[in-house]
């Protein structure tokens, strides 16, 4: 491992305004200066082009203190770090932290209040954050604003969502930033369960932008802990973005005691699309991991009591008495699937709807609903333990908290260890419907430090989380591995709901996944809802581009959604997902346009095996698939799921072909996608 560290001691007064910083390669190239009224500002350059001009940073402590104006500079210093470190579960086995660092020190003239400001420059992007040492005359104080703007070159295509202090399940729109502001309210119409739009024109973080000469800007945050997420305000005209914190309800934004920091401000940078999805700065940026013995955290592919809720065919959460619904998680349904998991070597079944609660979880505002240590009278929790036990199956565990986040936290211990003593390493938590606390919002600081103290207190007692409805991501799978999973966007549910984009899978791994892994819950091969009831609804992709997720969207967690019967149906096709890996050495991406494609292949994880995913939007496409990343003078046997001659998503989604070829690493493959069409490829090594 290759480990350098430079520290140089730069400047000691403000003498020099203006401080370079170039990234290891150079590409990149950061200015931060004070201008005559002592404000903090930056800029950014790639390959000699701005693409951030001077923007300015700071904040406003309440009641209206500024923290972004009168300072002067104490000193700065520079340091290189070159490193490689190893994540749990991961894209990549060994990831490079290569980067360059500027820490500036300011002090305000008339306060004395002191703020530090630390940029890292990669080759993929920059981070920076403020940092809020312990000083004399500042403890406690409460922010009104952060001033952090992005000043861009100009009108760029934009892949956004509108700024919601309760929900990322919007569907992404692509526009210019100038038409934002004529979409936004029609947009933010979506029906959604909890909403709190902004009342400006904002965007949330992630958020990709394209320039008209081709240059793709990545903007989120990493390591978002004990502060409110970050959303943007946008000047369309100015093509200006600026900070916005998620306040809680009495318009705080932060409340933050010195020594603390915020998290880091992100901007990936690439003129080439692959760049984006490959790169690991917001990992880079997190702290490492936090749990000593890593050895419990395992990739998890799983089925469960899950897609037969939504697709009208009658099963409910809830039991009730008397009532002409079914309650899908009873024993013995519950024990078809573990038996249906065994079968086909999957790891673990979620069981959703299996405590008392459900009865009562429309109650808008409720604060005591769920019990997460007594099962309804149909769920057998003993049976189950030791039936799942004797297949070698784990259960998931499932706490929908319906964000009654108090009474969750006040049974948080007694409900883990109610999971450890019946067999559970893994929940699946989730957040659906306004927050008790009522003062907050999902993606309010109080909210931040609910999910992280969940994941944390979890790892104590070696428990996985998926959080549904939580925050979204910002890169802290690698602080907390067990933190398997988030969802966090629009998610499968939504196929049963009012539907997802054909472009949306091409979308969510320049943006939502590169903060963290998602719980897609990919998988469904019958997309005609109609056949089980009166749900119209019809599924976004053809059976192949569902496969073709297990590769493209990553993540160590993944489920396979749909009913037992549909894959008994299509058990070659269901092979893929049965090999699929979960947890790779190796990452390659081939072919990117957000929007438009998307093709990646990955090597598992110590294995001589690997996938492809090639997805499209709703254009049919010819994939070409380069097979250098294999190993040379080796030969391969390619088995290659594609989309039928006359597949279409509308039309004829369940058409597929499966072959089989012999292939190398010179081979290349042109791949026909039909209409939001995919193909998924394994390949192993011949013996
Ligand atoms: C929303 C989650 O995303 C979904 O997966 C879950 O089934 C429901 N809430 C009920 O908890
Ligand atoms: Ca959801």
């Amino acid at each position: 491992m290759k480990h350098l560290m430079l520290l140089s001691l730069v400047i000691l007064t403000g003498l020099l305004r203006a401080q370079t910083l170039s990234s290891p390669n150079g590409n990149l190239q950061l200015t931060f200066s004070l201008t005559e009224e002592g404000e903090p500002m930056y800029s950014l350059q790639y390959k000699g082009k701005m693409v951030i001009a001077d923007s300015k940073m700071g904040f406003t402590i309440m009641p209206a203190t500024n923290l972004n104006a009168g300072f002067e500079l104490k000193g700065s210093y520079k340091m290189e770090k070159d490193s490689v470190w190893q994540p749990v579960l991961g894209e990549y086995s060994q990831i490079r932290d290569h980067h360059n660092e500027l820490l500036v020190k300011l002090q305000q003239w008339n306060t004395d209040y002191v703020l530090h400001i630390r940029f890292r420059l990669f080759d993929d992007g920059l981070g920076f954050r403020y940092e809020f040492p312990e000083q004399p005359h500042l403890r406690h104080f409460a922010i009104g604003n952060e001033h952090t703007a992005f000043k861009l070159m100009g009108n760029h295509k934009a892949f956004w969502l509108p700024a919601d202090y309760d929900t990322n399940e919007f569907p992404t729109t692509i526009s210019s930033l100038e038409a934002i502001p004529s979409l936004i309210d029609k947009v933010r119409e979506e029906p959604l369960a909890a909403k709190s739009p902004t009342e400006n024109v904002a965007v949330q973080t992630p958020l990709l932008l394209k320039t008209d000469d081709g240059l793709y800007l990545h903007f989120h945050e990493a390591a978002l802990v004990d502060f409110p997420a970050l959303m943007l305000n946008l000047n369309a005209q100015e093509h200006l973005l600026t900070a916005h914190l998620v306040p809680d309800k009495n318009g705080v934004r932060g409340y933050i005691q010195t020594g603390g920091m915020s998290p880091w401000r992100t901007i990936i940078v690439s003129d080439d699309a692959r760049d984006i999805i490959a790169s690991n700065l917001i990992l880079n940026l997190n702290e490492p991991c936090k749990i000593e013995d890593t050895s419990w955290i395992k990739p998890i592919k799983y089925v469960g009591v899950w897609w037969e809720y939504f697709i009208g065919g009658g099963s409910t959460w809830a039991y009730k008495e008397n009532s002409h619904h079914y309650h899908a998680a009873n024993t013995q349904h519950v024990m078809k699937y573990i038996d249906f998991a065994a079968t086909h070597g999957f790891d673990a079944v979620l069981v959703e709807g299996w405590n008392k609660g459900w009865e009562d979880n429309v109650a808008y505002y409720k604060e005591h609903i769920y019990s997460f240590t007594e099962p309804y009278p149909d769920f057998d929790v003993a049976k189950l333990r030791n039936y799942a036990a004797s297949k070698g199956i784990k259960l998931i565990m499932h706490h929908e908290t319906t964000s009654s986040v108090v009474d969750y936290e006040r049974q948080l211990h007694q409900a883990f260890d109610f999971m450890k003593r019946n067999g559970y390493d893994a929940v699946k938590t989730g957040y659906v419907g306004p927050i008790i606390p009522r003062s907050e919002y999902h993606d309010s600081q109080w909210m931040v430090n609910h999910y992280n103290y969940v994941a944390a207190t979890a790892a104590s007692y070696k428990i996985m989380v998926n959080s549904h409805e939580a925050v979204r991501p910002t890169g802290l799978s690698r602080t907390y591995p067990n933190w398997i999973a988030q969802e966090s966007a629009r998610g499968t549910e939504f196929e049963s709901f009012t539907g997802i984009a054909p472009n949306h899978t091409t979308i969510l791994p320049f943006t939502r996944i590169k903060g963290g892994a998602m719980d897609y819950t990919p998988g469904i091969f019958e997309g005609d809802l109609s056949l089980y009831g009166d749900n119209k609804a019809k599924l976004s992709s053809t059976l192949v581009k569902q496969l073709a997720l297990y590769v493209t969207m990553y993540s160590p967690l993944q489920m396979a959604a749909d009913l037992p019967e549909n894959y008994e149906k299509h058990l070659d096709a269901f092979q893929f997902i049965k090999d699929v890996a979960t947890d790779w050495d190796d990452t390659y991406v081939l072919e990117a346009e957000p929007g438009a494609y998307l093709t990646i292949a990955r090597k598992a994880k110590g294995k001589q095996e690997w996938y492809v995913g090639g997805i499209t939007n709703e254009e049919a496409r010819q994939a070409v698939i380069d097979f250098s990343f294999l190993p040379a003078g080796k030969n391969y046997t390619a088995t290659i799921y594609a989309d039928g001659k006359d597949a279409d998503w509308r039309t004829q989604p369940k058409s597929y072909k499966i072959s089989s070829k012999k292939i190398h690493h010179k081979t290349i493959i042109k791949q026909r996608l039909a209409p939001s069409g995919g193909v998924a490829i394994s390949i192993k090594e011949d013996k």
